[in-house]
């Protein structure tokens, strides 16, 4: 029998964590109590030390929430609402099992119909999130395509990469959107290998837009397939806003679209869009799709009413655009390092961790603003920002008090104010 002492583990958890906070990387989260009757509210449940530690603390009360992914306000819609009401009574909590055993439901099916619609394509598959989506695909496609190859942008989410490596295909890192470097990678691999590349086309953090045309039009040449995440995309480009694909007119040249429902959509759960092929491949192979649970129906029949008001939805997409840009504009007027972007996403760049959270905790506790600081790991450090979206439900003057606060708190935290 081996002798000696067991680890303590509590002792090595600790230290791990210790370690994270005095990087100033500790993970402190927001306790919100959406406000469906009053949007963009929502209710603090308890601060943490520091944010409660600032003056005029607003513990308790609502806050304007500034950083919701929310993008569209769909998740409080009252006909999105009304739909997942009337399928919950219909049909209960929960999906009652798998895709496999008991958990295809109808709704289900008919929002995967409806997607594969959407996308213009043959088919779609449904999963638990995009998060599981992007993982289970690539793992899928990289482990069963043999010899496979995946071309992955450098700052792709952590879902891709973890469905890279969990597929153990070789994978070759392109520098963010320099579609020349993966030219260069494209012609070197052998022209029998299977190639994916994946990317995203509208980058989550900074808000910039892959040079979509370009890199399907690489693929192409070089017989690559393409796996396309429009996460950030979806319900915000294109006409009927199926993505920035739909939007620069290359989305019949792409394999894979991979989407979300939870963001622009508000609801919850994520999907691939492609030839009912390749969705029967990864239906067939995918872990991730096939032993877990599958979205409940009532889950199922919100998206899809959340699809009919995005499909139709330009006039929404119109007015969203041009309160980014705007808030842009007087962000840069105001003299804050606004980073260049054209999308929804109008990223701040604050550089340091401790002073992204300051910032945070002042714009929370003073003004009852909440935006999420964003720090490593999420961003790389030394890219620290606080990453803002508007929604429809922001009006004109809450941007103009927004840009005021954060002015105020950039002044305060980075000249040692108060
Ligand atoms: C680019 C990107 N892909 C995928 C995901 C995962 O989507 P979901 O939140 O539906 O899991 C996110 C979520 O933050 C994301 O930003």
């Amino acid at each position: 029998m081996n002798t000696g002492k067991n680890p303590d583990y509590a002792a090595l958890m600790r230290d791990d964590l210790n370690a994270l906070r005095q990087r100033g990387e500790g993970r402190i989260f927001v306790e919100l109590e959406r406000l469906a009757a009053r949007p963009p509210y929502a209710r603090v449940h308890g601060m943490s030390e520091s944010q409660s530690a600032a003056p005029n603390t607003n513990a308790g009360g609502e806050v304007q929430v500034w950083c919701s992914n929310d993008y569209l306000g769909l998740g409080q819609n009252p006909q999105v609402i009304a739909a997942m009401e009337k399928a919950l009574r219909h049909s209960g909590a929960g999906a009652g099992g798998t895709r496999n055993i008991a958990g295809s439901n109808h709704e289900l099916l008919c929002l995967e119909r409806e997607l594969a619609a959407f996308h213009k394509r043959e088919a779609a598959l449904v999963f638990s999130s995009g998060y599981v989506a992007n993982m289970a695909t690539l793992a899928a496609l990289g482990a069963r395509l043999e010899n496979a190859v995946i071309f992955s942008d450098s700052r792709n989410h952590a879902s891709m990469i973890e469905g890279m490596r969990l597929s153990r295909a070789e994978k070759q890192i392109f520098p963010h959107n320099d579609t020349a470097a993966l030219e260069a990678m494209l012609a070197e691999c052998p022209r029998g290998r299977a190639k994916i590349v994946a990317l995203e086309s509208v980058y989550s953090m900074r808000g910039d837009f892959a040079p979509l045309g370009e890199v399907v039009r690489l693929a192409r040449e070089h017989g690559a397939l393409t796996f396309i995440d429009e996460v950030h995309g979806v319900g915000l480009y294109g006409e009927n806003g199926a993505g920035l694909a739909e939007e620069l007119g290359v989305a019949a040249e792409t394999d894979i679209i991979a989407g979300t429902l939870a963001k622009a959509l508000g609801c919850f759960g994520g999907y691939i869009a492609g030839s009912a092929l390749v969705c029967d491949f990864v239906r067939a192979h995918a872990s991730g799709f096939i032993f877990t649970t599958a979205l409940p129906p009532y889950i199922a029949a919100g998206a899809r009413a959340a699809l009919r008001i995005v499909a139709g939805g330009a006039d929404l997409r119109r007015r969203l655009h041009g309160h980014a840009a705007r808030l842009r504009e007087e962000l840069g007027a105001a003299g804050l390092p606004v980073l260049e972007s054209r999308s929804q996403i109008v990223p701040l760049a604050v550089g340091d961790s401790d002073r992204c959270r300051a910032i945070a905790d002042r714009l929370l506790a003073r003004h009852g603003i909440y935006i999420q600081p964003i720090n490593y790991p999420t961003v790389a450090r030394g890219e620290e920002c606080l990453r803002i979206t508007p929604s429809p439900h922001h009006r004109e003057d809450d941007r103009r008090r927004l840009v005021a606060a954060l002015a105020e708190s950039w002044r305060a935290v980075t000249e040692g104010g108060t």
